[in-house]
């Protein structure tokens, strides 16, 4: 059972995100999880381009850490998102990551997995990002079991406050991967995306034919 977390702050070890997606991992962890703790910021992650190189092949035409780390996710059982908020939103490092996952979304790869998202914050905008990231692991389809958010008011021992509640989750998680877990309503809103993608994993058959290959095989096509 493994479980990736990803960390959007640019601040690595003195990172409260960092923090609190530990906990979580720390819960896993003794749930029996393997657990790993990846700093975006410590990668080679170049923004995306639109030139549509990917929709050829499925590979990006920069040679940077992400279809490695692409790779990394598709051997988790779970991945976890941890971003700060910044202006109300993710982290850019975590934007720009995550526009480079558009064609593991179209091709749906990271399909049935589970996930849970992390934020902080000074004072708001923290459930809004658990939600945002929650809602890019359904483009995923990776289903969630939840979120936590801390609003720390600049005091980064605020975040060690909700230790436990961290641990639950991590816990939740394990227990997710381990057990099954099910949400009608992301489940209805990631088989609503597949619907759509079916179109353009059809049109491309040609010359995405692994990918092709692997919705029939799944029973998402035909
Ligand atoms: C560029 C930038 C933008 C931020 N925007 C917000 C914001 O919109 N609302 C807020 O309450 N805090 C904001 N913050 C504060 C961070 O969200 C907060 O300090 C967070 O806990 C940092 O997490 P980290 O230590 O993991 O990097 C911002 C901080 C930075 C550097």
């Amino acid at each position: 059972m493994k479980i990736l977390a990803i960390n959007g702050s640019p601040r690595t070890t003195r990172s409260t995100t960092r923090r609190l997606a530990q906990f979580v991992l720390d819960g896993a962890a003794e749930a029996g999880a393997e657990t790993e703790m990846i700093d975006l910021c410590d990668l080679r992650v170049t923004p995306c381009t639109a030139c549509e190189g990917c929709s050829f092949n499925g590979i990006c035409v920069y040679d940077d850490d992400v279809p490695v780390l692409v790779e990394r996710m598709k051997d988790a059982d779970a991945i976890i998102f941890a971003s700060p908020v910044y202006i109300d939103n993710v982290s850019g490092q975590m934007k720009i990551f995550f526009d480079r996952l558009a064609d593991a979304i179209h091709y749906q790869v990271l399909a049935g997995k589970s996930g849970c998202s992390v934020a902080t914050t000074h004072t708001s905008g923290g459930d809004e990002v658990v939600a945002y990231q929650n809602h890019v692991l359904n483009y995923l389809a990776v289903v969630s079991v939840g979120g936590i958010s801390v609003a720390t008011g600049g005091e980064s021992s605020a975040v060690d406050a909700r230790e436990g509640a961290a641990q639950a989750l991590g816990k939740k998680l394990a227990g997710a991967i381990a057990n099954g877990f099910s949400d009608p309503e992301q489940e209805k809103e990631i088989a609503g995306n597949r619907e759509f993608f079916r179109d353009l994993v059809e049109e491309n058959k040609d010359f995405r034919t692994e990918d092709y290959e692997r919705w029939v095989k799944l029973g998402w096509i035909g």
